[in-house]
């Protein structure tokens, strides 16, 4: 027969391995399947959800782009829309909201906002639960979670901590430390390039759950 080169290098050097490793790699295919698509396999039939709650679009936007980093099977979805249907069989919520008077927005907080003067070219959209009430109503489950916010940067309290516990208690352990995206003024905009941070964390988040 004829070999090239690198065929008769290859041969010698596969015959080198002692019989005890080969039997072993072999073992190690048979009860895990093939190693190098494991990771891939994972991070593509992993569910993600990004839930938020937002009155004038801040943590929407950061919403979305943070699915966007999770990658292609991730949703953003409203306090609203996250159901327990939309919801089946997730294997990790990131859920945010802003914070409103310190904390994270209660339906009382809602109200308030909804009786009182707002800016008028943009009237908040109080047609979602407030992500207090829609952490108390969501179903123990079993999966990961992470928590964000947004927020003016210079205000004392927060929403990610409220958040993170509510999470927690219903089964979804914490990932990675909670994140905050900050808005330039009491309504907004974002600042610039909290949109790209948001979505290198979505693909952060998406890499630490394939470890
Ligand atoms: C009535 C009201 C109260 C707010 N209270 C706080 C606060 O206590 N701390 C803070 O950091 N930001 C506060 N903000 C700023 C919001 O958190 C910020 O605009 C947020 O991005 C709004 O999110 P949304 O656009 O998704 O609704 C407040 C804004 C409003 C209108």
């Amino acid at each position: 027969m004829n070999y090239s080169w690198t065929e008769d290098y290859a041969r010698r050097f596969l015959r080198s391995i002692p019989d005890e490793i080969i039997g072993r790699l072999l073992w190690e295919t048979v009860r895990n399947g093939p190693v190098s698509n494991s990771h891939k396999e994972k991070a593509d039939a992993m569910k993600a959800i990004v839930v938020y709650e937002s009155l004038w679009g801040n943590t929407a936007a950061v919403a979305r782009a943070i699915a966007e980093g999770l990658g292609s099977g991730a949703k953003a979805l409203s306090t609203a829309e996250a159901n327990t249907a939309a919801l089946a069989g997730v294997d990790i919520i990131v859920a945010g909201a802003p914070v409103l008077g310190f904390s994270v927005p209660s339906d009382r907080m809602i109200q308030t906002i909804e009786a009182g003067k707002v800016r008028e070219n943009v009237p908040p959209d109080t047609s979602q639960p407030s992500m207090r009430s829609w952490l108390d109503a969501l179903a123990a489950g079993r999966g990961r979670s992470a928590a964000f916010e947004t927020r003016i940067w210079w205000s004392p309290g927060g929403s990610t901590g409220g958040i993170e516990r509510g999470l927690e208690s219903k089964g979804y352990s914490p990932l990675a430390k909670p994140r905050r995206f900050i808005v330039k003024g009491k309504y907004g905009p974002l600042r610039e390039g909290e949109i790209e941070k948001a979505r290198a964390w979505g693909a952060d988040l998406a890499q630490a759950m394939k470890v």
